[in-house]
């Protein structure tokens, strides 16, 4: 049985005293909670997470990043890399999310060094893939992504591939209130296991946690969770809003 995951992408939002409340009112209703199979993490805009790192000290709550620099260090100005976020005990990393490849012209080889250089540091990347909307309605979507895994993903080792979360966004349903059915989802997620399996065998694939991100909300969760190949969810906008993202967090462990 894989453990489900349920990740906040905050994004750039709050301000900092609006942050604090928001990991407070997480954190404790979490830890209420019996988390046995689910693990949740928050990923803050980068200068909070000291913070939140101190508020969810000794819980079950992880911290994540929400991108990384492809260099380790040196003279990179504004630039926030693996080694330092390592050195603050940030266990995770949001890598490739696809408002960093629109804006940030991120492509697959340049993900593919941050994948690098955060599994070499210890970080695991929430590494996010997923199709626009003229790809899906060109019928190229499960083309597209492969080429996303192919290029940033497949060149690790076992051993480090295991180390990475795979979250499947579909671009048009980010922000936008247009999830994916949970039909739509199953079959992308089938799909990439069905990749990983390919490449690092059975173990591997059905060890895979596979996210699903795009607009899931309360109302939605249980029926894109209780899919098969669906371990939970990178939540934007509803984690955002506490008890909301609460509510996803039971939901997720319903569906254990
Ligand atoms: P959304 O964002 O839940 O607001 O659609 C998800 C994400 O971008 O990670």
């Amino acid at each position: 049985m894989r453990t489900l995951l349920v990740a906040g992408n905050w994004k750039m939002n709050k301000t900092f005293q609006e942050a604090e409340v928001l990991t407070e009112q997480i954190t404790e209703a979490v830890e209420k909670l019996h988390l046995d199979s689910v693990e949740v993490v928050l990923c803050p805009p980068a200068p909070y997470l000291e913070m939140v790192l101190d508020l969810t000290d000794e819980t079950h709550v992880a911290v994540g990043a929400q991108n990384i620099s492809d260099h380790d260090f040196g003279a990179y100005t504004g630039e926030i890399s693996a080694p330092m976020l390592r050195s603050m005990e940030v266990e995770y990393c949001i890598i490739g999310h696809s408002e960093r490849r629109k804006y940030f012209h991120e492509s697959n080889e340049l993900l593919a060094q941050k994948v690098n250089s955060a599994l070499k540091f210890g970080i695991a990347p929430i590494f996010c893939c997923g199709e626009v909307l003229s790809e899906r309605e060109g019928g190229n979507h499960l083309d597209v992504v492969k080429s996303q895994l192919e290029e940033s993903l497949f060149h690790l080792e076992e051993k480090d591939f295991r180390n990475v979360v795979i979250a499947y966004e579909p671009v048009w349903a980010i922000g936008t209130g247009k999830t994916a059915t949970p039909e739509q989802a199953q079959e992308m997620h089938a799909y990439l296991r069905q990749l990983i399996l390919s490449k690092y065998g059975e173990r591997v694939a059905e060890d895979a946690i596979i996210l699903y991100g795009g607009s899931c909300t309360a109302g939605n969760a249980f029926n894109l969770f209780s899919q098969p190949d669906v371990d939970g969810g990178l939540i934007g906008g509803a984690s955002l809003k506490g008890e909301e993202f609460v509510e996803i967090v039971r939901i997720a462990i319903d569906c254990t």
